[in-house]
């Protein structure tokens, strides 16, 4: 099974951009850069931060890009987000009975559980008694293996800025979770703007990029500012069997030169320069 985790588009409104950049266009060529690439990927999961100020506009403009988009997808929400205009404008995404946008996927390779982290006061994560309750149960009638997806990591990565706005109250998250953990084979997440990877609870993780701006590699504390970088957006690829899950990043705007590693040295410089530009051939002078 071939998925494509897609998080943080963050649209607003033509003709806005943010922070400099402009996240219609770049939705827009990560959607191209799919169809050219991964045209036989099974499913599309957009983790949240749709958009970026929860208006409806933005809604509107991102209905407009994903129009583009041939695969099937699933959206979920992230702090960034309004549930409501949200789902006034998606009615078909998930939806549990509480009305959280939360559901779950049945595949060859396990179900896919979708979460809601939404708070709507803050920018950190908040996952309910409510929402716990739904979570405890699903996983308890899911049989087999899961793959879960959810916008806020209840844990810190080490970005002060980013750890403060984490999900909240992590032990209540995880009792619900420790019981399944043997059987959840990886975590999907959000939020972070970086690619970032490891185990939480045994359980291996993925974060990626934002599709507009990301949050720099900065460990050193920055109080509650968040240092932005304007380095390349990026989607993920994840290729499940029954015995492993690997998962790729596809920065898709660089549009670099590609040559023959098999070739020696001479000749791939040769490739290089005839595929690419004056970026190569100035490293090949
Ligand atoms: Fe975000």
């Amino acid at each position: 099974m071939k998925l494509v985790h897609i998080s943080d588009t963050h649209i607003v409104p033509a003709p806005s951009q943010l922070y400099g950049l402009d996240p219609r266009a770049n939705l827009s060529a990560a959607i191209a850069d799919i169809h050219a690439n991964h045209a036989d990927a099974d499913l599309c999961v957009f983790t949240g931060d749709l958009v970026h100020w929860g208006d409806a506009e933005a809604y509107d403009a991102l209905a407009d890009v994903l129009a583009e988009l041939k695969l099937p997808y699933v959206l979920m929400i992230g702090n960034h987000d309004d549930r409501a205009r949200f789902q006034a404008r998606f009615p078909d995404a998930p939806r549990d009975a509480d009305g959280f946008v939360q559901g779950t996927l049945k595949t060859p390779m396990g179900t896919l559980v979708f979460l809601d982290t939404h708070d709507g006061t803050t920018h950190a994560g908040l996952y309910c008694e409510t929402r716990r309750a739904w979570l405890a149960r699903t996983l308890e009638g899911i049989e087999g293996d899961i793959l879960l997806f959810a916008h806020h990591p209840p844990f810190p990565v080490g970005i002060g800025a980013m750890d403060a706005i984490a999900l909240q109250e992590p032990d209540a998250f995880a009792d619900v979770i420790r019981p399944h953990a043997q059987r959840i084979r990886h975590i999907f997440f959000g939020h972070l703007h970086r690619p970032i990877s490891g185990s939480w609870l045994g359980i291996p993780f993925s974060v990626l990029r934002s599709q507009n701006h990301q949050v720099a590699m900065e460990l050193r504390p920055t109080g509650r500012d968040v240092i932005g970088a304007w380095e390349q957006p990026a989607y993920a690829v994840a290729l499940v069997t029954p015995e492993a899950v690997v998962v790729h990043m596809c920065e898709y705007l660089l549009g670099a030169g590609r040559f023959s590693l098999n070739a020696d040295e001479g000749l791939g410089r040769a490739y290089a320069l005839q595929m690419a530009g004056p970026q190569v051939a100035l490293a090949a002078g």
